[in-house]
């Protein structure tokens, strides 16, 4: 029997493609996250390769659904940064309505909108006050990201389909240009070649080049 679950909580032990199996965190993405946000900090085999515990998983699952609820609203939210300040709590009271069981899309339109509202009201009494146009704005702005991207009947959301542009949280157009999937003779694959969709203005520039030069140099 384990004595102390909470060790077995921490203990590192899953490989990077196990976390990337449960938590459907590439492990580009995960190896880019710890860089760039420390968000877990593995522990190593012997042999140097990153373990992580079950708590790791936990928090990089998380992390994944509020990055993905967050740059959903983020993008498409009509509330600029200074008026998502005044709103205290916005995001994570949107994620949690829209992320509600709704029985269906309209009426997940209509009860996302009044979870808002209703929160203000009965939390921020003064902001509900002071600031009723832009709880009102706030309300709608949930209802339009839910509306737009959550649909009970389809069984989708944001996270039945990733967002395919650029390489970082799907492989984008790699899915298909990988260098592998080929004619049925093998002779021919779909180009992986970076320049065939992007064009590198400057590499490996020892200094931060200026970029409207680069352009006007095109
Ligand atoms: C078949 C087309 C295609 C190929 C091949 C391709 N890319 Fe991309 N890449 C894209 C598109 C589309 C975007 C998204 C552009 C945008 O957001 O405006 C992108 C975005 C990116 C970004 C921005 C960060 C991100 O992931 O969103 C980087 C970096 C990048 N590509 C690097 C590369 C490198 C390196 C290669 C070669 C190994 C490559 N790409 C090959 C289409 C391609
Ligand atoms: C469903 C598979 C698939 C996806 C996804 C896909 N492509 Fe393609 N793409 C192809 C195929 C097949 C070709 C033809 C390849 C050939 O004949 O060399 C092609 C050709 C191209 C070409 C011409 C390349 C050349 O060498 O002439 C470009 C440019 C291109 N795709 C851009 C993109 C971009 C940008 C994306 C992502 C936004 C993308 N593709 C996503 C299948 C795909």
């Amino acid at each position: 029997m384990n004595e102390n679950p909470r060790d077995e909580n921490t203990l590192p032990r899953h490989p990077i493609r196990v976390v990337a199996e449960r938590t459907g965190v590439s492990p580009t993405l995960l190896r880019a996250w710890e860089r760039r946000y420390h968000v877990v900090d593995p522990g190593r085999s012997e042999g140097g390769q990153r373990l992580y515990s079950d708590a790791d998983v936990e928090r990089v699952f998380m992390l994944k659904r509020a990055s993905e609820a967050g740059r959903t609203i983020g993008s498409i939210a009509e509330l600029s940064n200074d008026e998502l300040r005044r709103l205290p709590y916005f995001k994570r009271r949107a994620v949690e309505a829209i992320e509600g069981d709704s029985p269906s899309h309209a009426e997940g339109v209509t009860s996302v909108r009044q979870a808002i509202l209703d929160y203000y009201r009965a939390e921020y009494p003064e902001v509900w006050q002071d600031s009723r146009e832009l709880v009102e704005k706030g309300a709608a702005t949930a209802s339009q990201v839910f509306g737009r991207t959550v649909f009970p009947s389809m069984s989708t959301d944001w996270e039945t389909h990733p967002n395919h542009i650029g390489h970082e949280q799907s492989p984008g157009c790699w899915r298909c240009h990988d260098d592998e999937m080929a004619t049925a003779d093998g002779e021919h694959v779909i180009p992986m070649d970076c320049e065939n969709c992007h064009v590198f203005l400057v590499e490996d520039a020892p200094e931060r080049p200026d970029l409207a030069e680069l352009i006007a140099g095109l």
